[in-house]
């Protein structure tokens, strides 16, 4: 009898005890909680404002209100950290990294930034634009000037503002060239591969990573939550419509990162989620017709 106890008791530590993960590792047979159960791991997962969210453009409503960003202390340059952390690769920013502009109640700073990926340049992408998942999801994860910590902010309904843009591929041979301005950060993930290590990154600015400024005044916008457990809705989302162009080698770079179980650090990212009657605005007031499909490989 005591055997019995001891032994459902264990099934049920061994359950709370797993950690979340991604539908990749589930279906690649790790002993871990997917999507679909994480509402087990943080209640907000199961919550009616979740992000990522499949942006259908022909229901978007235009709102003069979102105009161009005022980007500033983009162009310093910084050292920081870059870490494999498991889950992704993350790299921390300077708080005097801010955005304000596009509707922003107030400016935010930076805090860090990470990446959501495919295998090889297949798609990857958190957020999808009428259903197609595009690459790569850069996110910049901004919280509200006056807020010290992430923690503080997710008790906000609009403490977090991410940015997310997007990543397209192209063929080497064909333009000849890559993403010079990616360089450093792909040079790095040769010394992250291995999960819970890290480097510096050195003299990087944040604008390297982004498109021009005249290629960010098309975007959507929305009220969502973090795309990982804990899942608080607390995020004010804008996603760019403009891309950032890597190479086929580039993005096959980012294939050589590891999951804690060893595994390829691939298909990182959360199924897309009910809109539950949430509006999604585009900045200006004319229709944006996405006008290039992403290359996928
Ligand atoms: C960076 O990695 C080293 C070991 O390589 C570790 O001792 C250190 O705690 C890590 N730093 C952070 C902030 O993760
Ligand atoms: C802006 O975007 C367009 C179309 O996506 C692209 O052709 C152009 O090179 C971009 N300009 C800059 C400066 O990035
Ligand atoms: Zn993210």
């Amino acid at each position: 009898m005591h055997l019995f106890i001891s032994f459902f008791f264990a099934i049920i530590v061994k359950i709370q005890g797993a950690d979340w993960c991604y539908q990749s590792q589930v279906t690649c047979g790790g002993n871990c909680i997917g999507p679909d159960g994480w509402p087990t791991v943080a209640g907000a997962c199961g919550g009616k404002a979740q992000s990522p969210i499949n942006i259908v453009t022909r229901r978007t409503l235009p709102d003069e209100r979102l105009t161009p960003f005022t980007f500033t202390g983009y162009q310093e340059a910084f050292h920081s950290l870059i870490t494999n952390n498991g889950r992704t690769v993350q790299v921390d920013l300077p708080a005097t990294a801010k955005v304000h502009g596009g509707d922003l109640a107030v400016p935010y700073k930076a805090i860090q930034l990470h990446l959501h990926l495919g295998k090889d340049g297949g798609p990857g992408s958190e957020h999808t634009i009428d259903g197609e998942r595009y690459p790569m999801e850069l996110h910049i994860v901004n919280i509200k000037k006056e807020y010290n910590s992430l923690d503080e902010a997710l008790k906000d309904l609009a403490g977090v503002g991410v940015l997310g843009f997007f990543t397209s591929g192209f063929f080497y041979e064909q333009s000849g060239s890559s993403n010079k301005k990616y360089e450093s950060i792909i040079n790095a993930l040769n010394s992250i591969n291995m999960p819970s290590s890290n480097t510096t990154l050195s003299d990087v600015s944040l604008d390297m990573f982004i498109p021009s400024q005249s290629n960010m005044t098309s975007y959507f916008r929305y009220q969502g939550s973090l795309t990982t457990p804990p899942c608080e809705e607390a995020v004010v989302w804008t996603v760019f419509k403009n891309t950032i162009p890597l190479s086929r080698q580039q993005l096959d770079a980012f294939s050589r990162l590891q999951f804690a179980d060893g595994k390829p650090m691939v298909g990182t990212y959360r199924p897309v989620q009910p809109l539950n009657g949430r509006p999604v605005y585009r900045s200006g007031s004319q229709v944006i017709l996405v006008s290039t499909l992403p290359l996928s490989y």
